[in-house]
């Protein structure tokens, strides 16, 4: 019997290259594409060093559909991974219409080519971003969604509409988005890893900065929140447990499992974790010091998230399973391996 194949959008990304390892080693074929927009080719290689052979890949921007196009004559897939879109919270505040043009125009290229070439299944990166500033915690599926407050957090939202209402419309359209919350870390082989540009928006990509001496201090926004430490709790899901998530779906969308036509699920850990604490505990599983300093809220943030992942454990039988403490050295590892430290 011939294997599926999966096309992963932006696989050269984070999440992207992750879960194409992680597909690959569950016995499934991959396309990746991605056009380096937010991305390196050594991500590419790192995945075929890890994998220990090639994989195909074509250099496409999703939003040029003619190219895309191309791509779905050359290849049979019945599912696509599409995570390719821009992410940084901030930058869509003050450049909105970069955000609706590439989140969006990328995403309806991707459904009208599957529409067009009679391809089923689709799986969407969708994130805990949705649930805005949550009245209940933790959050569940059903948790009503609140009005996005950046732009980045209404593409997702506004991508979920449309996925619903396509699954709804066109009979042969399935579709599952994952909600994911905070991903951290690294391959445990230190080949791949989040590659930010510039000075890291995240939490954990500033850490490793910190502790590899490239930022001075790092910045705890807001000391003063109504939380056991003062400092915002998150639900820190490790990388390699969010790429298995990801086959989980693909699973379930490919041997004909899914019970409704549209699909959705968290994917956390279910703890959640402050800022202080995650910052002692690396420093404490590492042996490493990061100088860091109070300083005011970062707006936008709410003050706790964290998901109840039920719906996935039981659904899609899948569970997080890596340590936090194992997440973070994968962080430090890919850090040191990055900056050539020893
Ligand atoms: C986590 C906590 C900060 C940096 C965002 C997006 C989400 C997803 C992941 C995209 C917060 C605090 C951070 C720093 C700090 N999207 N912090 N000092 O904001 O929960 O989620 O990124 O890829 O959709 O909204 O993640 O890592 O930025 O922040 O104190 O230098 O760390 O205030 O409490 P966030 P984060």
């Amino acid at each position: 019997m011939s294997k599926e194949t999966v096309l992963i959008s932006g696989g050269a990304g984070y999440i992207g290259s992750h879960t194409t390892v992680a597909l690959v080693e569950a016995g499934f074929d991959v396309v990746v594409i991605d056009n380096f927009s937010n991305s390196e080719p050594s991500a590419i290689e790192g995945v075929e060093k890890i994998l220990g052979r090639k994989i195909d890949f074509m250099e496409v921007d999703t939003c040029d559909k003619e190219a895309l196009r191309k791509v779905f004559e050359k290849y049979q897939f019945n599912t696509v991974i599409h995570f390719a879109a821009y992410k940084a919270v901030g930058e869509s505040m003050t450049e909105p219409l970069k955000y609706y043009q590439n989140n969006l125009v990328s995403y309806m290229n991707i459904l009208e080519l599957m529409k067009e070439f009679g391809r089923p299944n689709i799986l969407f990166s969708s994130s805990a971003t949705v649930y805005g500033n949550a009245e209940v915690l933790p959050v569940t599926e059903q948790t009503p969604r609140q009005p996005a407050t950046s732009p980045y957090g209404n593409t997702k939202q506004i991508a979920e509409d449309i996925l619903s209402d396509c699954c709804r419309a066109y009979e042969g359209m399935w579709g599952i988005a994952l909600r994911y919350f905070n991903p951290i870390g690294a391959h445990p082989s230190a080949l791949i890893g989040e590659l930010p540009r510039g000075v890291p928006n995240n939490l954990v990509p500033f850490v490793t900065q910190t502790a590899a001496g490239i930022r001075e201090c790092l910045s705890v926004f807001g000391s003063d929140y109504d939380t056991p430490d003062g400092t915002c709790l998150r639900d820190y899901i490790d990388v390699v447990d969010l790429a298995k998530a990801h086959v989980a779906a693909v699973r379930r969308m490919t041997s004909g499992k899914m019970e409704r036509k549209y699909e959705i699920f968290n994917v956390g850990t279910g703890s959640p974790l402050s800022v202080l604490e995650l910052i002692t505990r690396f420093m404490d599983v590492n042996g490493v010091d990061v100088p860091y300093k109070m300083v005011g809220r970062r707006s936008g943030d709410v003050p706790a998230v964290w998901a109840d992942t039920t719906l996935a454990n039981n659904t899609l039988g899948w569970k997080a399973e890596r340590s936090i403490d194992d997440t973070l050295r994968s962080a430090w590892a890919w850090e040191k391996h990055l900056r050539g430290i020893q």
